[in-house]
């Protein structure tokens, strides 16, 4: 069997060929009908001929909409518009019927929020294929970059005993009995009782880990789920979510810096190559969906103008103090447009802050460093200064934090000092402080979320719509 979309660029015509797919649409009369197969390799389906002395109407019945099909017949020049191979069908196969009148994918325009609800048979359609092909593709950009780079790809645990993040939103991993837990004597459970003899969670990062093979192998990076019990039902979170976190030894917050913002263009470079076409449909679902806004929400930029645009322009790189600056001084902060006043320095940047920076102030992506200690993670590296610390976060257009990473507090005592203050208790961290004992040396990292720049790459602006199967709160369906 040949794919569709080898079949669709093939030269080699009038020979037999085979194909399988699903029937997306049959139209015709009394003399010949045509049927649109999609088979998944690409966004574009291919026409079968079928005419009515070979098939007459009734053998056709069981080609609706949503059936499975194989169809050997000769592969031609296209006489219609919109194609230009067709196949004269001569031989078909029923493989799955579809009952017409409970299928839900129908050949209309169905609502983003209609395909949720029916998540299992989305991927039928033309945009949410694109979107799981262009995943793939990343998936597959972000370990060629790293690879071609000589970077080793790291598998961390999904299971921990630590909160990484410090944000106390983890799932608890446990086999007790959810009724009837043991207790100690204070009366709060026992989990000395539980499968690993402890407390155990899902990983909300793999950093941690990663840090203990980068003061090994020098550049490595992990690429898997993270789990967020973060109640915020928001169009940018989710509670499973894919992460790459690359983390290099020797590498300070510039070379980190220099590393996300080369590795970001690189990658959506690779994509809009590799996917053109459906970029392109992409592109245009986008516009189509931008033509029923208001003209002052709609984007100046197409979908491909837009990737374009990261990919030739540098990011901006600027302080949290800047950027504090900016936003106090901004026109919606004086007129007390923000829900969330920017007043004093020391702020968390709420992602109505961020948005302005990105899309209205600088429009372009936007690199933010030196935040105050106290709104980040234990692990960054303290600054000289002894407020703030070297982190940075990456903001993009139409998303916000696309990326949050550091250079990492590499001096036992002022790591300890940090674990103190934010409550982390030592035992519970011995291993990780070890490599501060043991051979430490400046390293930095970041957090790259794959589906936020998922949704940069594709327009989607619902961070549902390009994992396969979503986890929100409240939904764990399929
Ligand atoms: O900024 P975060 O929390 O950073 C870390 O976890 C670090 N350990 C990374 C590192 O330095 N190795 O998360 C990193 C990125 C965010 O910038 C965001 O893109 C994404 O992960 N992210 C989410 N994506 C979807 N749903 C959520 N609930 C997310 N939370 C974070
Ligand atoms: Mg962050």
């Amino acid at each position: 069997m040949e794919s569709i979309k080898d079949l669709l660029k093939s030269t080699d015509l009038d020979r037999d060929v085979t194909v399988g797919g699903w029937v997306r649409t049959k139209r015709g009369n009394a003399y010949v009908n045509f049927v649109a197969l999609n088979d998944g390799s690409t966004v574009n389906n291919i026409q079968l001929v079928f005419e009515s002395g070979q098939f007459p109407e009734e053998s056709l019945k069981d080609v609706t909409t949503g059936a499975c099909i194989a169809v050997t017949g000769r592969l031609v020049a296209s006489e219609g518009k919109g194609q230009t191979v067709e196949i004269k069908a001569a031989k078909l196969t029923v493989h799955g019927k579809s009952h017409p009148d409970e299928y839900p994918i129908q050949p209309k325009k169905h609502s983003l929020e209609f395909l949720r609800e029916n998540a299992h048979l989305r991927v039928r359609t033309s945009t949410f294929s694109a979107v799981f092909r262009v995943r793939h593709s990343l998936t597959f950009a972000i370990h060629k970059y790293f690879n071609d780079r000589g970077f080793f790809n790291v598998h961390s645990p999904i299971i921990t005993g630590s909160d990484a993040e410090g944000a106390g939103e983890m799932f608890r991993v446990s086999t007790l009995d959810a009724k009837k837990p043991p207790l100690k004597e204070d009366g709060t459970v026992d989990f000395s009782q539980d499968f690993f003899g402890k407390e155990t969670n899902l990983t909300v990062s793999g950093q941690l880990q990663a840090e203990l093979a980068a003061l090994a192998l020098s550049k490595v990076y992990t690429f898997g789920p993270t789990f967020r019990a973060e109640n915020s039902n928001t169009s940018r979170h989710l509670a499973e979510f894919w992460m790459i976190e690359p983390e290099v030894a020797f590498c300070d917050i510039h070379g980190n810096m220099d590393l996300a913002e080369d590795f970001l263009q690189w990658v959506i470079a690779y994509v809009k190559e590799q996917c053109a076409d459906d970029i392109a449909f992409l592109a245009q679902r986008l516009a189509e969906e931008e033509k029923g806004k208001p003209e002052a929400e709609r984007s100046p930029l197409g979908l491909v103008e837009k990737l374009d645009f990261v990919i030739n322009n540098r990011f901006e790189r600027i302080s949290y103090t800047e950027a504090v600056e900016i936003l106090r001084n901004s026109q919606p902060n004086r007129k007390k447009k923000f829900q969330y006043p920017v007043d004093e320095w020391g702020i968390d940047l709420q992602s109505e802050h961020e948005r302005f920076l990105v899309e209205k102030h600088f429009q372009r992506p936007v690199i933010i460093t030196g935040y105050p200690a106290k709104i980040k993670a234990f692990y960054m590296k303290l600054n000289e200064d002894g407020n703030t610390v070297a982190a940075m976060d990456i903001l993009f257009p139409g998303i916000g934090e696309i990326v949050g990473g550091s250079q990492r507090e590499e001096r036992y005592e002022v790591l300890l000092e940090k674990m103190k203050q934010f409550h982390i208790p030592e035992e519970s961290m011995s291993w990780y402080l070890d490599t501060r004992k043991f051979g430490t040396v400046t390293h930095s990292g970041f957090g790259l979320g794959f589906e936020r720049l998922m949704m940069f790459i594709t327009g989607m602006t619902n961070v549902r719509d390009v994992i396969p199967f979503p986890r929100t709160p409240n939904n764990c369906e399929f």
